[in-house]
């Protein structure tokens, strides 16, 4: 695994050398850093000024430490910042968390607060247990399968 993540850093830095972009980069960057503990959220479900907050606090994050070095933090904190929701996306949720969005809580009425807690979920935010693209940003209604 760590392996493949490597060689994924260097591809992703070589294709930014000849020629690629550093968003491509940040991309590969974000989808390792952040999607090791729970699926790497797409940057369209938060607005600017959450994810500004949500990077500025990773030693603190949601009961954990995920802090990265600096420049890691500053790459993927950019590229969130240029990708990051806006029109009915840029509401900043309590906690900065897109399972608290008022959008969020709209979509998942029909899903139960117990529904949430069953042990093959953990939480609202574990996204990809039901919705099995969401890494790639496919939430698509039809798709969702919600595991006993
Ligand atoms: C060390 C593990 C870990 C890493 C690494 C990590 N997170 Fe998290 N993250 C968590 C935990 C734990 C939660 C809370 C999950 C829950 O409530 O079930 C969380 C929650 C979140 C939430 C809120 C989810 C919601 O809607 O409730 C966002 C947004 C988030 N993380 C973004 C990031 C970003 C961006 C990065 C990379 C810079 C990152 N995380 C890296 C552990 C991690
Ligand atoms: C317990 C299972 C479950 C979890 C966990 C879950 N969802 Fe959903 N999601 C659903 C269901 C069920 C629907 C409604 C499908 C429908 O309307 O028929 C839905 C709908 C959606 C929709 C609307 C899709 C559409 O086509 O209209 C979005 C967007 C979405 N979820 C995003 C998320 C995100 C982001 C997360 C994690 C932060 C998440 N979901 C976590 C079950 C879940």
């Amino acid at each position: 695994m760590k392996k493949f993540s490597l060689s994924l850093v260097v591809a992703a830095t070589l294709a930014f050398s000849f020629g690629g972009t550093a968003q491509a980069a940040a991309n590969v960057k974000h989808q390792q850093e952040c999607g090791s503990c729970h699926v790497a959220y797409p940057p369209g479900l938060l607005p600017a000024a959450s994810w500004a907050r949500i990077m500025g606090g990773l030693n603190k994050h949601f009961g954990t430490d995920a802090s990265l070095d600096e420049s890691t933090t500053r790459d993927i904190g950019n590229w969130l910042q240029v990708n990051a929701g806006s029109g009915r996306r840029s509401e900043e949720p309590p906690q900065d968390r897109i399972s608290k969005s008022n959008w969020f809580v709209r979509q998942h009425d029909e899903v139960s607060a117990s529904t949430f807690k069953r042990a093959s979920i953990g939480s609202a935010a574990n996204c990809s247990a039901c919705h099995a693209g969401a890494a790639k940003g496919d939430f698509n209604e039809h798709a969702v399968r919600i595991p006993k």
